[in-house]
């Protein structure tokens, strides 16, 4: 049965971004076109609508904050994604989140969230970028990670237990639950080889740097 295209049948996590104007206020929007684009430099990718107050926050100061929220935020979490800030300056109050700083950017984050990424915005894809010959309701924001902070309890000897984490998926506008884990990914049949990898590429040192270049298939 052929259906018409929509962007969010792909599933998608739901994260909050945390912003500031240029006279200082935060807002904080939940948002879920997002998505990985490149391991090493870390670099990921928003779709946002201009219109959005987080859109021209980023515009006019070049920064953002990917804060990845838990189950625990699901209701705060749709309050900031059905406010903007223009009509609801309370917003973040109303949300009920906390709100800290980045030790090294100083940029605005959200308390409750397990990690939390500062991000240098690096690109802009628009109407023109895209080649469309229409203009495209959202603007694609792409952002190198800079700074990272995990919560303690969620850190292991040498990496991120993100596997452990009751983390929000989005399905086509429905919120649902992280499912159970399945099985490690498979890169070698040698059992050695691929412990090895794991760590490798799950270490806290070297996830993407090290080992991009070997060719290997790891992501
Ligand atoms: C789960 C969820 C995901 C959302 N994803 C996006 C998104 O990817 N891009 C976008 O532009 N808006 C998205 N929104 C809508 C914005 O969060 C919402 O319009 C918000 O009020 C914008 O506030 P602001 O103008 O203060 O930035 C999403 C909302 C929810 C609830």
């Amino acid at each position: 049965m052929s259906v018409p295209p929509n962007a969010f049948y792909i599933p998608s996590p739901v994260v909050l971004l945390s912003t500031v104007s240029e006279s200082g206020e935060v807002d904080v929007s939940a948002m879920s076109a997002v998505g990985v684009v490149c391991l090493d430099p870390a670099v990921i990718a928003v779709g946002i609508k201009p219109r959005r107050q987080t859109y021209k926050n980023i515009r006019r100061t070049g920064s953002f904050v990917v804060n990845l929220p838990l189950e625990t935020d699901l209701w705060a979490t749709d309050v900031t994604g059905t406010r903007p800030l223009r009509r609801s300056p309370g917003k973040i109050q109303e949300s009920g989140l906390s709100i800290c700083r980045m030790p090294e950017t100083g940029l605005p984050y959200v308390d409750s969230c397990p990690i939390v990424m500062a991000c240098e915005a690096v690109g802009n894809l628009g109407r023109r970028e895209l080649n469309l010959n229409v203009t495209p309701s959202h603007q694609v924001v792409l952002g190198r990670i800079t700074e990272c902070l995990v919560g303690r309890e969620w850190l292991g000897e040498d990496e991120v237990r993100l596997e452990d984490m009751p983390i929000l998926v989005y399905l086509n506008r429905i919120y649902a639950r992280r499912g159970s884990i399945l099985q490690e990914q498979r890169f070698t049949d040698d059992p050695g080889k691929r412990a090895e990898k794991m760590r490798a590429y799950r270490s806290l040192g070297g996830t993407a740097s090290e080992f991009h270049s070997e060719g290997s298939d790891g992501g």
